[in-house]
């Protein structure tokens, strides 16, 4: 028996923008995860999950970027394609919900199978099995999710280019709700394909998300939280103008303010699935934890900023 495990991730700034080469800020949210256990089994290559049990090639049309993931692995380590194996796969991620569900379960599916198969995973093998996954899964990705749910660290990340670790030196809290409504990143993503090519003023909307995330890296590198709150407050108005928010995460982002949040947004792909809140202090983020519960969050998380 072998597991492999991944992260949640949570984006700070840059969801979206960052598939037009701006910078994101992102890191792992390791209060939600993945394991995968591969296990000798059986006579045909199966799995099981909260959505499916049975053999992976009866695998219904809408689970394909995780049967990708699976056959693309065992094709990179050279095993046979129809192994007698069973991958048990077993989540606190809520799926759908812009936490990297579908990068972090390519991650730790990698990881478990090549364990299994006792091959060495390098960082190029597993970011190729990731973003492939990704590719069925959400059309264009940047790779940030890839990179927050296969990592341990925050990262500074421009698509195609730079994966930094970011140095954050705040001493607050950050409240993560979880609206209960499926996000749709594929869709929210071609939409603002569709966007930026009718619309002029959009493209100018995706370059101010990148500079505030270049401000934002800043602030949390010499702690200045105050400013990074309003920074947040304006990266979700940008949001909000390329489409991508909905009603729902307009409220708990309203109600995450009115509880004190010095700042807050959706983060992820948008259209239902998370916000976050910057809280000053463990108290208050508790504050606007209940806050968002009592208007219906389905879930809270309080992380700490710091190191
Ligand atoms: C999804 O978690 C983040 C998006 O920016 C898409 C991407 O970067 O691939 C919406």
């Amino acid at each position: 028996m072998v597991v492999g495990m991944a992260s949640g991730k949570i984006i700070l700034m840059g969801e979206h923008a960052v598939v037009y080469g701006q910078p994101a800020i992102a890191m792992p949210f390791s209060a939600v995860g993945i394991r995968a256990t591969v296990t000798q089994e059986g006579q045909a290559l199966s799995v099981s999950c909260a959505f499916y049990q049975g053999l992976v090639h009866e695998m219904p049309k809408i689970w394909e970027s995780l049967k990708h993931a699976i056959r693309f692995s065992l094709y990179r380590i050279g095993a046979p394609t129809d192994p007698a194996i069973h991958i048990d796969i077993d989540s606190t991620i809520p799926a759908e919900r812009g936490m990297g569900s579908s990068a972090a379960v390519a991650v730790a599916i990698a990881r478990a199978l090549f364990a299994f198969y006792q091959k060495e995973l390098t960082d190029q093998e597993l970011w190729d099995i990731v973003q492939s996954s990704e590719k069925i899964a959400h059309g264009n990705p940047s790779g940030v999710d890839a990179a927050t749910t296969s990592g341990k660290q925050p990262v500074f990340f421009i698509k195609d280019k730079t994966i930094q670790p970011l140095e954050i030196n705040v001493d607050a809290y950050l409240v993560v709700g979880d609206s209960g409504k499926t996000g749709h990143t594929l869709e929210a993503v071609k939409d603002v394909a569709l966007l930026c090519q009718r619309n002029q003023e959009a493209k100018r909307w995706i370059e101010e998300l990148g500079k505030l995330t270049r401000s934002a890296k800043e602030l949390l590198s010499s702690g200045q939280t105050n400013i990074l709150g309003q920074i947040m407050n304006q990266d979700h108005s940008l949001l909000q103008k390329l489409t991508v928010s909905d009603d729902i995460l307009d409220q708990m982002v309203i109600v995450a303010r009115e509880h004190g949040a010095l700042g807050a947004k959706l983060t992820g792909g948008g259209r239902g699935g998370c916000m976050i809140a910057l809280a000053e202090n463990q108290r208050q983020a508790q504050d606007i934890a209940q806050a968002l519960e009592d208007a219906g969050a389905r879930q809270t998380w309080i992380q700490y900023l710091g190191e």
